[in-house]
């Protein structure tokens, strides 16, 4: 399975401060906030990923992740030169895609919790059909909808209803079979939202073949889209790690423990900070060792 990155996009609810800098690269507390899908997309056992974004953008991304050696994956990169639609990433990446399955991940999306490395790798088991990924928020009428029956099956899906039938979220991570690409060249573009994701995913679940992974309550999805919500995530990434003494989002550590990288390199890559993660890394190796 290979995974995208949509980190195109305006960031208008952010600027100014989104205007001269990517909203992908503002920080989270310690890290950009690309790092946090990059975790979830290897997490899930993905070592080939697309990302995309915007041509003003492009060498600063280019600059900050390189062609991912060094955390044992590959970065390739595309552009799209118009916000048209978070479905146009399965247009844009059908040659990177090359006839396989793909997880998409939204750039500016996070995601935390106890069991959710186990609930990614069953879903990058998927060969046929979609898994989307929901979650119960409180406004849902700011969100893509899935109704779901007692047993968890989809049963409507809606874009920002007025009146919700339900509070699941569909969240910024999606995984699908090799048709999407067909799909999503197939969605009419609305004027709201371009090539819209739930577009695709109505057509899945008209096939019988859109599946629906509930975020447990204790888990936590946040994204980072506005002033709020991108201060509230670097607060809740600071109390975290304060608290645990573990990182979230470390991609040096998460290609250390999936195996994509050796002690050796882990070693190499935390000689290359003057800050917390030499130790945290190094501290890492440690315990590996003791
Ligand atoms: P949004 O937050 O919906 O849009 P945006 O980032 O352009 O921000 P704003 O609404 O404030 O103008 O996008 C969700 C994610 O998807 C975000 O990481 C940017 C990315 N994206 C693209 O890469 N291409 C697109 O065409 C769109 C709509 C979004």
């Amino acid at each position: 399975m290979k995974g995208i990155v949509l980190a195109g996009g305006l960031g208008s609810r952010l600027y100014p401060v989104a205007r001269g800098v990517s909203k992908q690269l503002l920080p989270v507390y310690d890290k950009p906030l690309i790092y946090y899908p990059i975790s979830t997309l290897m997490l899930t056992g993905i070592r080939e990923m697309l990302i995309i974004t915007t041509a003003e953008h492009a060498d600063a991304y280019k600059a900050l992740l390189g062609d991912g050696s060094q955390w044992g994956v590959e970065f390739q990169y595309r552009i799209q030169d118009q916000p048209r639609g978070l479905a146009e990433a399965f247009i844009l990446g059908e040659q990177f895609i090359n006839g396989g399955t793909s997880a998409l991940a939204l750039g500016d999306n996070i995601y935390y919790g106890a069991g959710l490395s186990g609930q990614l790798l069953e879903a990058s088991a998927l060969q046929k059909g979609a898994r989307v990924f929901a979650y119960q928020v409180q406004d849902p009428c700011r969100f893509g909808i899935v109704e779901l029956s007692p047993e968890g099956n989809p049963i409507s899906i809606e874009e920002k209803p007025t009146a919700p039938r339900s509070n699941n979220a569909i969240t910024g991570l999606c995984f699908y079979d090799a048709d999407v690409v067909e799909i999503a060249k197939a969605v009419k573009p609305s004027t709201r939202g371009g090539v819209e994701i739930t577009c695709v995913n109505q057509v899945y679940l008209d096939r019988g073949d859109l599946f629906v992974t509930k975020l447990p309550r204790g888990s936590t999805w946040l994204d980072a889209g506005t002033f709020d919500s991108l201060l509230e995530a670097s607060h809740f990434v600071q109390a975290l790690e304060k608290r645990q003494g573990l990182k979230i989002a470390c991609l040096e550590e998460i290609a250390w423990r999936k195996g994509f990288i050796d002690s050796a390199t882990l070693e190499a890559l935390a000689m290359g900070y003057n800050n917390d993660y030499k130790a945290y890394l190094l501290a890492l190796l440690d315990k590996f060792t003791q």
